[in-house]
């Protein structure tokens, strides 16, 4: 599997199916290419926040793809959207989409409405044998021990920026309870106020969790997993 960073919250996982996650892309200062160059077979959104949704639904009706995310959320969208919850697996184009907690809010703005849109939750994403953990928005919280011990996560992508999310100091601690093979740092750098340091997060993990490898990412590079 090849995962690429696309900024923010955003990436692309390639394998025998394109997944797109959290496509923030117009309005992103550091998206590294246009919401109308990515191809998708299925789009996961986390949570309705406009730095999630992002262009979720224009690629979604370009590529006639569905888009996964959670109940309330898919009623919003509705045409292309596939329903799930907390704690469910959905297979969807042959991928395994399993929902899990995420502290944090939600909602949405569509025709300049703000409306309440479920919760936020995160992805244990499957594909190819390969599972990569994508934690959302969110603090830190002790049932990630259990997100680590049932899914046994690859690859987890975390964020660390602070004032919306988890900063350095808490991101590690959630790696510590995880306990993924590869880390990869997110939701950082985009804004100001998201100012969390991912040399800082990097030096925290390598000291509480020898053994866990972090991947730091500019914003359209890539690793294969
Ligand atoms: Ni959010
Ligand atoms: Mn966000």
């Amino acid at each position: 599997m090849r995962i690429t960073w696309l900024g923010h919250a955003a990436f692309i996982l390639e394998g025998s199916k394109t997944v797109l996650i959290d496509p923030f892309i117009s309005g992103n200062p550091k998206a590294p290419l246009k919401a109308t160059d990515l191809k998708a077979d299925v789009i996961a959104v986390t949570h309705g926040h406009g730095d999630h949704l992002g262009d979720a639904i224009e690629i979604s009706k370009a590529n006639n793809c569905p888009i996964v995310c959670i109940y309330e959320l898919s009623r919003i969208i509705g045409k292309n959207a596939v329903g799930m919850n907390i704690g469910g697996t959905a297979e969807v184009e042959g991928v395994l989409f399993t929902m899990t907690p995420a502290l944090h809010s939600a909602d949405v703005e569509i025709d300049g409405k703000i409306v309440s849109a479920g919760c936020a939750a995160g992805f244990v994403i499957e594909m190819d044998g390969i599972r990569v953990y994508h934690a959302g928005d969110t603090g830190v919280f002790y049932d990630m021990k259990l997100i680590g011990e049932l899914y046994e996560p690859d690859v987890a992508l975390i964020p660390i920026g602070g004032w919306y999310t988890m900063g350095p100091k808490e991101a590690a601690k959630a790696v510590e309870l995880i306990k993924p093979k590869i880390v990869v740092p997110m939701h950082y750098g985009t804004f100001p106020v998201i100012s969390g340091s991912p040399e800082e997060f990097k030096e925290l993990v390598e000291d509480k969790c020898p053994g866990v490898k972090v991947v730091i990412l500019n914003p359209g590079e890539s690793f294969e997993v």
